[in-house]
């Protein structure tokens, strides 16, 4: 078993702001990352993946839990210390850079900022670009001249440009075009090839994580239902809430709202006082799942599932 490069330990954060509602984003979210290796992440909008995103590098400080590298509390880490080791890549690719910035200057900023090849910026600035496979032509271009994807290749350089040990990436491809989105995962799965890096990979989309996981945890209401290796969660998905994301057809445009059939809908920020979180929109609901709230536990070799029925399921041989 590989070392675990980041620990997420019972990881709470609840937003509380004057004459609003009070939002539990993350309800008691544990996970390791594994050197080398791809967490995907996945779940709806709103199940608070960006929340767990921005506590686990650092941006925030969770209400409860612990967000640990190296034994090393995530939140007591300096800004700089953090950003070398961790990084954080972005939806939208041109949100992270400078719109006055030409491709070059925003890589050598990072360089200098962090004392990084000093004196050969300019070299290394070149095996970044080719790293993320844009030829060095792009160097002298200002963000608005690049296409989405040839910007994220930049915001996915200027994140290696550090050597992280650890990229979060935050729906990398959500943004992009259909016809580009298949490059990035392809890049990722490139990179990760050539040098150690681990990746946590977020998105919506089962069919986007599917393609660079090697563990899977899936999202719902703050809390993670289902995780464990690849071959588990996809191969065999225990939990309701994981076969119909398996099921479902990808949506084109995760900014579309789309309209909810699947009655009666559950506000993503709200949830059930008693029982399962899941219990009104599964289809195996029980009347214990009506009283009791389910557990992560262990139903085999470290796949884990928060469902009394996939639990029975295991436990029955
Ligand atoms: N800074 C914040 N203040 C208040 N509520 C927030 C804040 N950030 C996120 N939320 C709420 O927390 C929940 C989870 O959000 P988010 O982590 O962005 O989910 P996801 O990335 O899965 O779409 C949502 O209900 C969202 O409205
Ligand atoms: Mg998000």
């Amino acid at each position: 078993m590989a070392d675990v490069v980041l620990r997420g330990t019972d990881l709470a954060q609840r937003y509380e702001s004057r004459g609003r509602r009070v939002v539990d984003a993350l309800r008691g979210v544990s996970l390791e990352l594994r050197q080398g290796a791809t967490l995907g992440i996945v779940g709806e909008s709103g199940c608070g993946k960006s929340t767990l995103a921005r506590l686990l590098v650092g941006l925030e400080r969770p209400t409860a839990g612990t967000a640990e590298m190296s034994g090393e509390s995530m939140s007591t880490l300096d800004g700089r210390t953090r950003a070398r080791r961790i990084q954080l890549v972005f939806q939208d690719p041109y949100s992270s850079l400078d719109p006055r910035q030409r491709v070059r200057n925003a890589l050598r900023e990072v360089l200098t900022f962090h004392r990084l090849h000093a004196g050969a910026e300019e070299q290394r600035i070149e095996e970044l670009l080719d790293l993320v496979v844009l030829g060095r032509r792009f160097a002298d271009r200002y963000p608005h001249e690049l296409s989405g994807g040839q910007a994220q290749r930049v915001a996915i350089a200027r994140a290696l440009a550090v050597e992280p040990t650890i990229v979060v990436l935050d729906e990398p491809t959500s943004a992009l075009d259909v016809s580009v989105r298949a490059e990035i995962i392809n890049l990722l799965i490139g990179i990760q090839s050539r040098i150690t890096i681990s990746y946590i990979f977020i998105s919506h989309d089962l069919s986007m994580v599917r393609h660079v996981s090697d563990d899977i945890a899936v999202m719902y209401l703050g809390r993670i239902v289902e995780s464990g290796s690849y071959d588990q969660v996809l191969d065999a998905p225990a939990h309701p809430y994981t076969l119909a994301l398996a099921q479902a057809v990808p949506v084109p445009d995760p900014t579309v709202v789309r309209p909810r059939r699947a009655a009666p809908a559950i506000a993503a920020s709200s949830p059930i006082t008693r029982g399962c979180d899941y219990q009104d929109r599964c289809p195996l609901v029980e009347s214990q799942c009506r009283e009791v709230a389910p557990t992560l536990d262990d139903v085999g070799a470290g796949h884990r599932v928060a469902c009394h029925v996939a639990q029975r399921r295991a436990r029955t041989p």
